[in-house]
């Protein structure tokens, strides 16, 4: 007797450590990502990154005759070493699927979709970034939040009301908590609890051309982010920011693209709890007036100079969005090759040496069969195996970093 029972406990022992040690290799990298300094580590050891963005991933998911092309995804990702993706994790109103069908109601089959798009990523060790909200129309956004307000009698003005009225901002933190404290379908993991998810980003691309002195846009990123923390401390957090320069340091305005849109790369990253920087860079339509080697020389001083910011920071810079449209004029699929890997080698150069700029995340993959989706930005890998090359060089040369 005494000695099964001794055998059951050791056994259980082992079955309790097995499954510690299984979990954290579902989790391919380790654990949570963390900040030190201007690097990202995880597990103790310096992290850095190359991926995409796909935004579709949900609203593909949500639908299982369509969830062979997340899966699909996520394979060919982890064959090209892609250790992080970017996604929505926002759809608000209007008739085609939305998440949140309403103020704080939502559409079970699309979270479940969301489930289904963390759990691949956990099986394939990559890591999420999930965007919160949309600064635009897609996928419903500010303006939707702003309209259903008004839907209730309230009296808003523009949609950049968002940032500034009440009613408003108590449904944009609901969402924040309806997502974070979600309790995945397939995995049985909060989502706050979940270390396959990189960060959390408060809104793509904010911009309040209303006040371009920044207070509004500085206000509202400083009561979301302590929301935010306030009930997930384990995740790192990010603006969404594509990088403009405002008021603060005034000099860094030469680096914009002739205008502001009411962000402030510095002040706004300041913010306690703001865990890391992102830039985008689309000079083909920020300054679409001048040609190729202009629009290259802008994107790489762009680059630079929010690395140089980002270091007197002190916290990590992550290219969240760049790429090249085949509707650009002399595009073809060299050109696309040759565009990405000058930047690559921007960002491999910042990481080897020890810089703040930890790794990029072009625009964007889709699957196949989704030519209606096209945005001209869109790398499909089976269709573009030069791409898919050019990806994979960088991932394996990052890689050699972690
Ligand atoms: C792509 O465009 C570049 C620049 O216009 C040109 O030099 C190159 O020959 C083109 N490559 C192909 C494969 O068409």
């Amino acid at each position: 007797m005494m000695i099964n029972k001794e055998l059951i406990g050791t056994l259980v022992v082992i079955v309790l450590l097995l499954r510690s040690v299984t979990s954290d290799d579902s989790n391919g990298n380790g654990g949570f990502v963390r900040t030190s300094g201007t690097h990202f580590v995880v597990n103790g050891r310096l992290f850095y990154t190359n991926g995409f963005n796909a935004y579709w991933l949900m609203y593909m998911a949500s639908d299982p005759s369509d969830r062979s092309k997340i899966s699909d995804t996520f394979e060919e990702a982890s064959r090209l070493g892609v250790n992080v993706i970017r996604t929505w994790a926002f759809s608000d109103g209007g008739y085609n699927r939305p998440l949140q069908v309403s103020p704080g109601s939502y559409n079970e089959q699309m979270f479940e979709g969301l489930d289904f798009v963390i759990s691949e990523a956990k099986k394939h060790g990559i890591y999420l970034i999930l965007s919160l909200v949309n600064n635009w129309e897609g996928f419903g956004g500010k303006k939707q939040y702003v309209q259903w307000a008004r839907d209730k009698g309230h009296y808003l003005n523009s949609d950049d009301d968002f940032f500034t009225d009440d009613v408003v901002k108590q449904y944009y933190k609901n969402h924040i908590k309806a997502v974070l404290t979600r309790v995945n379908s397939i995995t049985g993991l909060m989502y706050n609890d979940d270390p396959s998810i990189f960060a959390w980003e408060l809104i793509n691309e904010p911009r309040c051309q209303n006040d371009l002195s920044g207070r509004i846009l500085q206000n509202w990123i400083t009561e979301m982010t302590n929301y935010v923390k306030s009930i997930d401390n384990k995740h790192l957090l990010e603006i969404g920011l594509e990088g403009f320069y405002g008021e603060s340091v005034p000099e860094r305005k030469q680096f914009n693209p002739g205008y502001e849109v009411g962000t402030d790369f510095i002040s706004n990253n300041k913010i306690q709890g703001v865990d890391f920087a992102t830039i985008h860079a689309y000079p083909d339509q920020w300054i679409s007036g001048s040609n190729d080697e202009a629009q290259l020389t802008f994107t790489k001083n762009w680059l630079e100079s929010h690395i140089q910011d980002a270091a007197a920071l002190g916290k990590p810079l992550l290219f969240t969005e760049f790429g090249k449209s085949s509707r650009s004029s002399g595009y073809n699929v060299s050109v696309r090759d040759s565009f990405l890997r000058t930047i690559y080698d921007a960002i491999y150069a910042s990481a080897r040496a020890g810089g703040a700029c930890a790794g990029g995340l072009f625009w964007q993959v889709m699957a196949q069969g989704m030519e209606g989706w096209s945005d001209g930005y869109e790398v499909v890998f089976s269709q573009c195996p030069s791409t898919a090359s050019v990806i994979q060089q960088q991932s394996r040369r990052i890689a050699g970093l972690n």
